[in-house]
């Protein structure tokens, strides 16, 4: 199935507004905006919208990724659009019915903010909705998505996201990237929160420590619920275009509720407490990672452990972003950087992108081991 994207208006710079001021003022005010424009704005047209933030040899580089490549200011997911699209392309196929009115209504009943069903479910804690979705909407709606003419809460695309690498996450396709869940599972409550409350390091996801605990859950609790809900829609959606008529809307309200129910989901990591940093777990830590038969994150992560192995090409990321493997010598973990997390990012992988799952593949001491040898990259002058 193609889900092409149509080209979207762009409205008028609002904040380009015309404001009475002093004539002794004009001077310095036109000095602020020639270097206002030349140290921000330049930057971008000489290289629109790539991140060119390495050296041309360097496998890295973003001129190694390829033109059909994404440009960032689309959206991975136009979900109105494409709903407004097949509601036309299939109609005849579904006998005169609308899928978009399908969509919509199975939706709201399955998980309106009133519906039983979802009530019922336990899955989500309704009562928390309200002031989630104030939060939201103050904090995080700029970044993650708002309710808008193509877009919809949590699907990553707000006005702020077109500049920003990685994007800010899209919430609709069940992905998550630091959760202590099993490999591809929904995460736990405490992950999502652990994330807000630290951000994510080395990306623009800020802290929210400052707003109280109880917001930080209430948002979090609006999180799950949009990124189920938006799970459900984008589900009914692919599945109508791959069978061309209409599905069950409640087997797939089941499917989603279940994989979002925390009682159903467990953190299973780490398995087994730290072992001790020295010098042999180093050693052995690295004859690991540098092995090509087992670990070799070498392939990816590099020699000097900088993100320039050599299938370190043009990686994609499943929300279709260009992505890098990280770079161990500045010492930044979006995971939070502890070791425990460490553990579990390398146990279970990193969803929707190439870092994969190793705790098939390694023991639970030889992951320790892989870890401290990580940190011993790390810059010491850091
Ligand atoms: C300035 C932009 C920005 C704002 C504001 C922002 N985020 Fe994010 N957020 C991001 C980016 C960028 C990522 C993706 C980082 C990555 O892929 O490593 C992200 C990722 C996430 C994730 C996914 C973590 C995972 O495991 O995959 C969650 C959950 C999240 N943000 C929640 C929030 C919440 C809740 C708020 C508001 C309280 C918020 N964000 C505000 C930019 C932002
Ligand atoms: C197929 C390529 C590939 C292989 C092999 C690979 N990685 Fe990664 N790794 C990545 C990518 C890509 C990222 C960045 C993901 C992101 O930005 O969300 C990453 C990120 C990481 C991170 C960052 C976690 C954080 O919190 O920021 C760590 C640690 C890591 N990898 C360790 C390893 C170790 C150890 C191995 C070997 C056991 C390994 N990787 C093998 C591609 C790979």
């Amino acid at each position: 199935m193609s889900m092409g994207t149509r080209p979207r208006a762009a409205g008028p710079p609002r904040w380009f507004e015309a404001s009475p001021r002093r004539r002794g003022a004009t001077a310095p005010a036109l000095l602020f905006w020639v270097l206002g424009i030349a140290v921000f704005v330049l930057p971008f047209f000489r290289q629109p919208f790539s991140a060119e933030w390495v050296n041309s040899d360097d496998p890295r580089s973003a001129k190694n990724w390829k033109a059909e490549d994404q440009p960032y200011n689309e959206l991975d997911v136009p979900f109105k659009e494409d709903l407004a699209y097949y509601d036309k392309d299939l109609a005849s196929e579904l006998g005169g019915k609308s899928l978009a009115e399908f969509v919509n209504t199975a939706s709201e009943e399955y998980f309106g903010v009133k519906s039983s069903y979802l009530r019922d479910s336990g899955v989500i804690e309704v009562g928390r909705l309200a002031s989630g979705r104030k939060t939201y909407e103050a904090e995080c709606a700029g970044c993650h998505g708002i309710d808008g003419a193509n877009t919809v809460p949590g699907d990553g695309g707000g006005p702020a996201a077109r500049f920003m690498h990685p994007r800010p996450r899209n919430f609709r396709k069940g992905k998550f990237k630091f959760t202590s869940t099993a490999t591809g599972e929904r995460p736990m409550r405490k992950d999502l929160y652990r994330t807000v409350t630290n951000g994510l390091a080395g990306s623009s996801m800020p802290s929210f420590k400052l707003l109280t605990d109880e917001r930080r859950k209430d948002v979090v609790e609006y999180v799950r619920y949009i990124a189920m809900r938006g799970e459900f829609e984008e589900m009914l959606l692919s599945i109508t275009i791959d069978d061309g008529s209409l599905p069950d809307a409640k087997e797939y309200a089941d499917l989603v509720s279940e994989r979002w129910d925390e009682r159903k989901l467990s953190s299973v990591f780490p398995s087994t407490p730290e072992t001790q940093n020295d010098a042999a777990s180093i050693a052995r830590g690295k004859a690991l990672y540098m092995d090509t038969s087992r670990a070799n994150c070498v392939s990816c992560h590099g020699e000097t452990g900088v993100g320039d192995g050599p299938s370190a090409k043009a990686f994609k990321d499943e929300w279709g972003y260009p992505i890098v493997p990280r770079d161990f010598t500045g010492g930044v973990y979006r995971s939070g950087g502890e070791n425990a997390q460490l553990w579990t990012v390398i146990a279970t992988g990193i969803g929707g992108t190439p870092m994969a799952a190793f705790a098939g593949s390694l023991s639970s001491d030889e992951i320790w081991d892989v870890v401290h040898y990580v940190r011993s990259l790390e810059r010491k002058e850091n």
